[in-house]
C-alpha cells in the first residue's frame, strides 16, 4: 500500500508489513539522522508542528527530520501565543496547516484531536499525542529500537511498567507489540492498570499478556522493561496522583537480578522512575531510543510525502 498522503493517526491502521516497511527505511536514514551523510529529499517541503501541549523529543526530533532531508517546518511550542486565545477551532486550525505546507504534526491533550484534525485538513495528518490516547510514532521507534537492539520482537517478553491507564505510549505500543508476536507484561499499581477496552482488543488480537504489581518478578522475565512516567497531568484528582507517585522505581540494585541482554527503555521524560544510577549499566537503552526517533521521523515524512515508496 502507498503511504503518500496517508494520515497516522493510530497504531491499529498500520499492518505489520506497513510497520516493518517503515523500520526499514528508517534504517537507511541512520547516516542522514547521523549527520554523516548528506539529503536533499524533502527539499521543496514544509512541515507544521502544532504542539498544543509540553514537549521536547517528539517535537525536535520531527524538526530534526525534516531539516536533516532539507526541508524546513513552521509551528508553535506553547498554543498561547496563537488565535486559539482568542477562540480558534482546532478545526479551523487544521485548514491553515492545509494552507501553509504539506504536512501536519499534531499534539494536543484531548483523545481524538488528531482525528478531528484529519478531517479537516487534506494534507497528511501525524499524531503527536491526543491526550490519553495515541502516540503512533512513539511506538515506530519503539520497535524500531527493540529490532534494531534485540535483533526481533516475536516471541520477545516486553514488560511495560508504570501508569498504564493514562499513558498513551504504551497504549500504541500494546498494540503494536501484540500484533508482532511479543509477550507482553503489564505491571502497575491497580489504580492504573491498562483500560479494560485495549485489555479486550489485545485479547481478540490473540495477545499473550500477563497483569502483575510486582516488578521484581518482570524484570527476571523481560527482555526489555518499558518504563513510564505518572501521567500527572491527566489525573482529575490531584490526592489520587500524589498516592500512586513513586510506586517503582528502577535501579542498578534491582537490574543486579536482570538478565545480561535486558534492555530499560522509556518514552522520557523521566521523573523519579529510573534513578540516574541507571544510565551508566549496559541496561539504559533510552537516550538511544530518543536519537532513533529522528531515523523513523524521517522516514515516515518521506513516505507520507511521497518522496519515498
Ligand atoms: C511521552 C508522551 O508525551 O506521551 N513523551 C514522549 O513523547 N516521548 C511520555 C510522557 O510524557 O510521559
Amino acid at each position: 500500500m502507498s503511504f503518500k498522503g496517508r494520515d497516522v493517526v493510530s497504531i491499529r491502521e498500520f499492518s505489520r508489513q506497513d510497520i516493518e516497511h517503515i523500520l526499514d527505511v528508517a534504517r537507511e536514514m541512520l547516516p542522514i539522522a547521523e549527520g554523516k551523510k548528506k539529503s536533499n529529499m524533502l527539499g521543496s517541503h514544509v512541515l507544521s508542528t502544532f504542539f498544543y501541549e509540553p514537549s521536547t523529543r517528539t517535537r525536535l526530533s520531527f524538526q530534526s527530520a525534516i531539516c536533516r532531508l532539507g526541508g524546513r517546518y513552521i509551528g508553535f511550542a506553547d498554543p498561547n501565543v496563537t488565535s486559539m486565545k482568542k477562540g480558534e477551532t482546532l478545526a479551523d486550525t487544521a485548514k491553515m496547516a492545509e494552507a501553509y505546507s504539506d504536512a501536519m504534526v499534531l499534539r494536543h491533550p484531548h483523545e481524538g484531536s488528531a482525528r478531528l484534525a484529519a478531517e479537516f485538513c487534506s494534507k497528511p495528518v501525524i499524531n503527536a499525542g491526543d491526550g490519553a490516547g495515541q502516540h503512533p510514532t512513539q511506538t515506530m521507534l519503539d520497535l524500531f529500537t527493540l529490532r534494531e537492539e534485540l535483533g526481533a520482537i516475536d516471541g520477545k517478553t516486553i514488560a511495560m511498567v508504570g501508569d498504564l491507564k493514562y499513558g498513551r505510549t504504551v497504549h500504541s505500543l500494546s498494540y503494536a507489540l501484540a500484533m508482532f508476536g511479543a509477550k507482553l507484561i503489564f505491571v502497575a499499581p491497580k489504580e492504573l492498570q491498562m483500560p479494560k477496552e485495549i485489555i479486550d482488543r489485545l485479547n481478540a488480537q490473540g495477545a499473550e499478556l500477563k497483569n502483575t504489581t510486582k516488578l521484581d518478578d518482570a524484570v527476571k522475565e523481560a527482555s526489555a522493561l518499558y518504563v513510564t512516567r505518572i501521567q500527572k497531568e491527566r489525573f482529575p484528582d490531584p490526592n489520587e496522583y500524589q498516592r500512586v507517585a513513586g510506586t517503582y522505581q528502577v535501579n542498578a540494585e534491582l537490574l543486579k537480578c536482570a538478565d545480561d541482554k535486558l534492555i530499560v527503555m522509556h518514552p522520557l521524560p523521566r521523573v523519579t522512575e529510573i534513578s540516574p544510577d541507571v544510565d551508566a549499566t549496559k541496561h539504559a537503552m533510552y537516550f538511544k531510543q530518543a536519537f532513533y526517533g529522528v531515523p523513523v521521523r524521517m522516514a515516515l515524512l518521506a513516505l507520507v510525502l511521497g518522496e519515498v515508496d
